[in-house]
């Protein structure tokens, strides 16, 4: 909600005209401030301030070379104090920047700070390696394995190449410019005759429909505005985003990354972490249960061949099945008080997530992808004892073989159940898929970008029969 109500507020405010009105005046200590002197966490707050120092030094090296600019006085600015962040605009203008550091220094870069909690035992996926090579070694090509990882030059899949790495906005002085100088990423606002640049620090999402990114300020995460698109290729605004502002100030809440990395320590509210104490990519053991435990008994136990100390969700019943995907594959859930990471195969859903009320096609949903739930809405699933892995091999990338997938609908249906035997014959068999689980746009996620708005397609996962879907086979397959 918080997200999104930043959001609207910069929407509004430049629809309004007006935007001072948003700043309530609160001259009290900042949130870090009282930590440390209510925890008396001196050794942390130094490593804030060696932090800051490192920024300033940044800064320093960034004037002489002529970025970190100053805000010039035609632009305006205030403080949220509540939000922590800086709303710049201009006066005439439509558009707004937001961000959570002051205008013309940097972000703050992460501190080395050490975990407040302990980790519950999640090690990574490559942990698993030295034991089930076979298995890590498949793993690692899928979407799970490659949903979140480094900003490296060679794991972005936008464009740096001038010509190819601008998003222009509806506003001409309002435009964003992809840099790499050496192995670091940036992404350049310029606004008006001001500017500023943010470093690319982690990639979200495994690029089959798109890749968002984050970046530290300190010990918070925060996305980054442009979004990179995958087909057609292009930088857009990040979802919810709105042509024309730049908005660098949207905090990555526990629960985005609940869904989208193995395991991080949750510092506190809204968007603090331990930033070394993340693994990227969800690993084995967001399905398995955290490998600590297992791997130190079979390393001191060599001549054990029965497991020990791990799950296998296959010997689970169906409900918790269903819910260690459901974990991340039910949208309009969150983890309760913000403890994420807390699920472990066998669980019930419900025991770590509150659901979130939202009227149907609300533009809230987790880019509103509910596989759990449209698939139990199939005959498939309520007269079977049908599962997610009837369909998905876990440890394979299995993208886009939809012969594959038909096969394991033939596990269950013969050929000549289908309604379409006459007509399609042999070609039948190569593609349930398309006709029975459409890809469908949804109202509920989408892009704003230049041009309009985008709508990536989804698998719908309620299998039925589909008029439209096999007029639109019919179509576009040749007898
Ligand atoms: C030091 C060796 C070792 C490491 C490292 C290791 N395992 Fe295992 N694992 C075993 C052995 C031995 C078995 C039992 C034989 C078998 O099923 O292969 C096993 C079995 C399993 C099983 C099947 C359990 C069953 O009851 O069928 C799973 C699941 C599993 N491991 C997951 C993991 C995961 C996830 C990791 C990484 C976090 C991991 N293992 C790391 C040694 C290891
Ligand atoms: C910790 C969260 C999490 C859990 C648990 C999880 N998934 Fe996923 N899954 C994701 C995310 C996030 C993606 C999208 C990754 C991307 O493309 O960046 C995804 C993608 C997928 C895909 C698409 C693969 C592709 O190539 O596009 C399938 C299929 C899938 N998950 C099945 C499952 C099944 C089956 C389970 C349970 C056995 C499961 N997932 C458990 C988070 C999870
Ligand atoms: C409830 C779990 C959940 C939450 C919360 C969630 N995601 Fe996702 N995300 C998914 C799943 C599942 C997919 C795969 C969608 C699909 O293919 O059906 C996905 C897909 C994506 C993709 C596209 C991946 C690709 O390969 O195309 C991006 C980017 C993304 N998420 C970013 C985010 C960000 C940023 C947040 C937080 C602000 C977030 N997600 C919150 C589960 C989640
Ligand atoms: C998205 C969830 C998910 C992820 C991630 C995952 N697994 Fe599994 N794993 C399963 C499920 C479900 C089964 C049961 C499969 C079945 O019955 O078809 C399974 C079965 C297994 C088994 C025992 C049965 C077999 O096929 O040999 C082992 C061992 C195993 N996984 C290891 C791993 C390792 C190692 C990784 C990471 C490299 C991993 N798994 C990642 C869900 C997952
Ligand atoms: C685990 C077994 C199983 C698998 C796998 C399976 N189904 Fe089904 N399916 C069923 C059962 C049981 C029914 C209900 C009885 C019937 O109509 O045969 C059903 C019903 C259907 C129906 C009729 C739906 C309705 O509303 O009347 C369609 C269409 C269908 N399946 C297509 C598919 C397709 C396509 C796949 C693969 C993507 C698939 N099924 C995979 C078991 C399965
Ligand atoms: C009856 C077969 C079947 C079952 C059961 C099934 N899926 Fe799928 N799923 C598919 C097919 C087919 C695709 C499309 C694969 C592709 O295009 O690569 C797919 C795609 C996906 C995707 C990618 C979505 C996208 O828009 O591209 C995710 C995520 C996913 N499945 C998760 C799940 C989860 C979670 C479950 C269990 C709740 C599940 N699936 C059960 C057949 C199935
Ligand atoms: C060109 C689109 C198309 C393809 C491809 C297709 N189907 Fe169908 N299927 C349909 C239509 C349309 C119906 C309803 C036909 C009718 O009622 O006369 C149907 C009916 C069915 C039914 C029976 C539904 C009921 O009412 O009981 C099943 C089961 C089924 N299909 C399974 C499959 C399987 C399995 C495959 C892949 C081997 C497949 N279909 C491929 C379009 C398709």
């Amino acid at each position: 909600m918080q997200r999104n109500l930043l959001v609207a507020l910069v929407g509004l405010a430049a629809v309004a005209g007006c935007w001072l009105w948003l700043l309530p005046a609160d001259n009290g200590p900042n949130d870090a401030d009282m930590d440390a002197l209510v925890q008396g966490k001196a050794k942390r707050k130094s490593a804030e301030l060696a932090a800051s120092e490192r920024a300033k030094t940044d800064l320093a090296l960034l004037a002489e070379q002529g970025r970190g600019q100053q805000l010039p006085d035609y632009l305006l600015s205030e403080i949220d104090r509540v939000e922590n962040f800086w709303f710049i605009g201009k006066p005439d203008s439509h558009s707004g920047v937001q961000i959570p550091f002051e205008p013309g220094s940097l972000p703050l870069p992460p501190p080395d700070s050490e975990p407040l909690n302990p980790n519950p035992g999640f090690l990574g996926a490559d942990a698993c390696q030295e034991c089930h090579a076979e298995k890590h070694q498949s793993f690692i090509h899928t979407a799970h394995h490659r949903t979140s990882r480094l900003a490296l030059p060679e794991e972005v899949s936008g464009s740096f190449e001038e010509g190819h790495n601008r998003m222009n906005t509806s506003v001409p002085e309002v435009f964003f410019t992809m840099e790499q100088r050496g192995d670091q990423l940036f992404q350049t606002v310029n606004f008006f005759d001001w500017g500023f640049e943010v470093p690319f620090h982690i990639v979200i999402g495994s690029s089959k429909m798109a890749e968002t990114y984050l970046y530290w300020h300190g010990d918070q995460l925060f996305q980054m505005n442009c979004t990179h698109l995958s087909d057609p290729g292009a930088w857009i605004n990040s979802p919810g985003f709105l042509d024309g502002d730049a908005i660098y100030s949207r905090p990555i809440r526990s629960g985005c990354l609940d869904c989208h990395v193995t395991y991080v320590d949750y510092r506190k509210a809204n968007n603090h972490y331990t930033p070394k104490s993340m693994i990227l990519g969800i690993s084995c053991e967001r399905c398995h249960g955290p490998g600590k435990d297992h791997i130190d008994y079979h390393r001191s136990h060599p001549g054990d061949k029965k497991s020990k100390h791990i799950q296998v969700p296959s010997k689970l019943s169906r409900q918790a099945q269903m819910d260690v995907c459901g974990q991340c594959h039910t949208a309009n859930k969150a983890p309760k008080n913000e403890q994420a990471f807390q699920f472990r195969p066998g669980d019930k859903l419900g025991d770590h997530y509150d659901p979130i009320e939202v009227p149907e096609n609300a533009s809230r949903g987790v880019h509103t992808t509910n596989q759990v739930g449209r698939l139990a809405l199939s005959a498939c699933f309520k007269q079977s004892e049908m599962g997610c892995v009837e369909c998905h091999n876990p440890h394979r990338n299995e993208r886009g073989q939809l012969g594959l997938f038909s096969k394991r609908c033939l596990e269950c249906h013969q050929q000549e159940q289908c309604g379409m035997q006459d007509e399609l014959g042999s070609r039948l068999a190569d593609n349930c898929i398309d006709c029975h689980m459409p890809v469908r746009a949804t109202k509920n996620l989408h892009l704003e970008t230049q041009d309009g708005n985008i709508f990536p397609p989804l698998r719908d996962h309620y299998i039925r029969v589909d008029q439209q879907a096999t007029d639109e086979f019919l179509k576009k397959t040749p007898e």
